[in-house]
């Protein structure tokens, strides 16, 4: 069973690789939450997963509070991730580590791989070039054609690009993020909305309605981006940090 979270698509795509690569199916955790879905039971010698983007250098809040509400009969015997980011992890694994250890399980394998940027919500973040994206995917598929038979293999191993300052980033950088770079109010709507009602239905969280025909934020929110980059006319801005800087989502 492998549960999953991915905002503008590239962890769907990493996840659902896996899962046809193991003949496993795919959970998705803001569904599961929204449901209350947090009991399951693995089938003998199944596999548990967890596929998710990096957020500020560490697993998205949401799937460690996910990780800390579930409850499994019996303790995962073969339990890996996968996670996707820009550019780099930070201490991912020791947190995505901890997390687990907390519940009385161990980790058995992870790995990380870049995808196309998603984050601009900040001045000085921007979207890689096409050719750029096109080149991360092109080595994420690669990376993967080695890495699913090792998961199938129930190997153990870690293959993740950690990066520079780690222990800042994930440990001082990122609390700082969730608590104040998570803020939607930031999210406004230009003239330019035809009202199609897109970013209501992409929003993982169900955190958007329209309001006569004009998107509004609810204050749940996980920047995951999706609503920005998925508006058919560039509507959506974040304050003025995504001026002009264009959209992505996998496709
Ligand atoms: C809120 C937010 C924070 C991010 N933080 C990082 C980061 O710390 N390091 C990194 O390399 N990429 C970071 N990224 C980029 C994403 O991890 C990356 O683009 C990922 O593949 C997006 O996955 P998705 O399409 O499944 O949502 C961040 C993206 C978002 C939206
Ligand atoms: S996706 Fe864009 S155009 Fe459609 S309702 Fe939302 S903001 Fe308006
Ligand atoms: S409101 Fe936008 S950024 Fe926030 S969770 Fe929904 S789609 Fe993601």
């Amino acid at each position: 069973m492998i549960f999953y979270f991915s905002g503008c698509g590239n962890s769907k795509h990493v996840a659902e690789t896996i899962a046809a690569g193991l003949n496993d199916t795919l959970v998705f955790i803001p569904e599961a939450a929204r449901e209350g879905r947090y009991e399951y039971t693995l089938a003998e010698g199944e596999r548990l997963g967890f596929v998710f983007p990096v957020y500020s250098w560490a697993p998205p809040k949401l799937v460690l509070d996910f990780i800390g509400k579930m409850q499994l009969a019996a303790k995962p015997t073969y339990l890996f991730f996968a996670c996707t980011m820009g550019d780099e992890c930070g201490l991912t694994e020791k947190i995505f580590r901890k997390a687990v250890e907390q519940k009385g399980w161990s980790l058995s394998a992870c790995f990380s791989v870049q995808m196309p940027e998603t984050y601009i919500g900040m001045p000085g973040f921007k979207l890689d070039t096409d050719e750029n994206a096109k080149r991360k995917i092109e080595a994420t598929d690669k990376a993967m054609r080695g890495c699913i038979p090792r998961l199938q293999k129930k190997e153990s191993f870690s293959k993740m690009i950690v990066g520079s300052l780690a222990w800042l980033k994930s440990h001082v950088v990122n609390p700082g993020f969730n608590r104040f770079a998570t803020d939607d109010s930031k999210y406004h709507v230009t003239e330019a909305c035809i009202h199609c009602g897109k970013c209501v239905n992409v929003c993982p969280l169900q955190n958007i309605t329209l309001e006569n025909g004009k998107p509004t934020w609810h204050g749940n929110c996980t920047i995951c981006m999706a609503c920005y980059h998925h508006c058919p006319v560039n509507a959506i801005q974040y304050g003025k940090a995504t001026k002009g800087k264009g959209q992505y989502f996998f496709s």
